[in-house]
């Protein structure tokens, strides 16, 4: 029997529905389990994965690393000065090669057409790293870090705040409709997401009977929820936009005062990271000699707290990353 997910790519969350974005999660949860006992999990034994980043990273390329090396498979790094993809060959004769030398393919990057194609011209499955437009890895940690919280998703309410058209609170609002967990996107009207983007959510929103909120009112989108969100002020490759960003964003920063005024004891607070939440970065001195600001989105104080869970959702990267590789590479009989 062949297994649903063998020999797909994972490019975007809406090329999934509600069960098998649930079976990748549980799936998780097991590898993490296996992991945690030292009871090995090799299915992608002899398997050679490339691993090509054209932005920079920490999770997500320790993740794939470690995650090759557990499922007994080699990982080769490819960053964007070492190989001759873009500057000497073009993205579709890249791809035919990388189909021919490897079993699966990860992307980190720029536009999320550089990962449809790779997966169209490789003929291999393609995972995507990040790209401008979706972050759908993040996406299966985080829901993982939420269900093991809190025990399920029935229910449950989170509010990203921030720059709202961002590949994460693109995923989060997608994910969350597909899932069945109400949404609050909570955004400066400058910063909300695009039409398109809202348009997959209010579809998959259609099915699951997730609610979705698209709001620049705090007050509103922030009362009663279960988990607070938010994520970098300019991404990367907009590092220009930070005084633009700061100047719209400032309301939006998650610190005490925004947790307080969920009037729940029970929120936890997320954040894929890299976080600004201090001066202990090159990047974040420079913003505070051109701004004064020593915090962005998240305070120093919420950062630490022990509601906040960033720690757990970047551990949870690992596992979950780890699902995806052994479902659509590894012949594992599940649905
Ligand atoms: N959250 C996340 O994707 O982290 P990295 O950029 O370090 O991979
Ligand atoms: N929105 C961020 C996510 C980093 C993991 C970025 O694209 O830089």
């Amino acid at each position: 029997m062949k297994s649903h997910f063998q020999g797909k790519s994972f490019l975007k969350e809406s090329d999934f529905n509600q069960t098998e974005l649930e079976t990748l999660i549980d799936l998780a949860a097991h590898f993490k389990y296996l992991k945690k006992q030292n009871i090995p999990h090799p299915y992608l034994q002899g398997k050679n994965i490339a691993l090509l980043f054209e932005k920079t990273s920490t999770r997500t390329r320790s993740s794939f690393t470690i995650a090759a090396n557990d499922l007994g498979a080699h990982a080769e790094f490819l960053g964007q000065h070492d190989i001759q993809f873009g500057k000497k060959e073009s993205l579709e004769d890249t791809a035919k090669v990388f189909g021919r030398l490897y079993d699966a393919i990860e992307y980190r990057g720029f536009s999320q057409n550089t990962v449809e194609k790779l997966a169209e011209f490789s003929g291999v499955p393609v995972w995507n790293g990040l790209t401008d437009d979706w972050h759908p890895t993040q996406m299966l940690a985080d829901f993982l870090t939420i269900k093991e919280h809190f025990g399920n998703f029935k229910g449950l309410t989170l509010a990203y705040l921030g720059d709202g058209r961002n590949n994460v609170a693109n995923s989060l609002l997608v994910t969350g409709a597909i899932l069945g967990v109400n949404i609050n996107i909570v955004s400066p009207t400058d910063l909300q997401p695009t039409n398109d983007i809202q348009s997959i959510a209010n579809d998959r929103a259609l099915k699951s009977g997730a609610k979705l909120l698209i709001t620049d009112n705090i007050q509103k989108g922030v009362e009663g929820v279960d988990v607070l969100y938010t994520d970098v002020w300019a991404s990367m490759g907009e590092e220009s936009s930070f005084e633009e960003r700061i100047k719209l964003l400032l309301p939006y920063q998650i610190n005490q005062q925004i947790v307080d005024m969920t009037k729940n004891n029970n929120t936890i607070v997320l954040h894929d990271l890299p976080a600004f939440h201090d001066l202990n970065t090159t990047m974040s001195q420079e913003i505070y000699n051109q701004f004064g600001i020593t915090e962005m989105e998240i305070t120093d104080e919420v950062f630490n707290a022990n509601y906040a869970h960033q720690f757990d959702q970047a551990e949870n990267r690992l596992h979950t990353i780890k699902a995806v590789m052994a479902a659509t590479l590894g012949h594992l009989f599940i649905l």
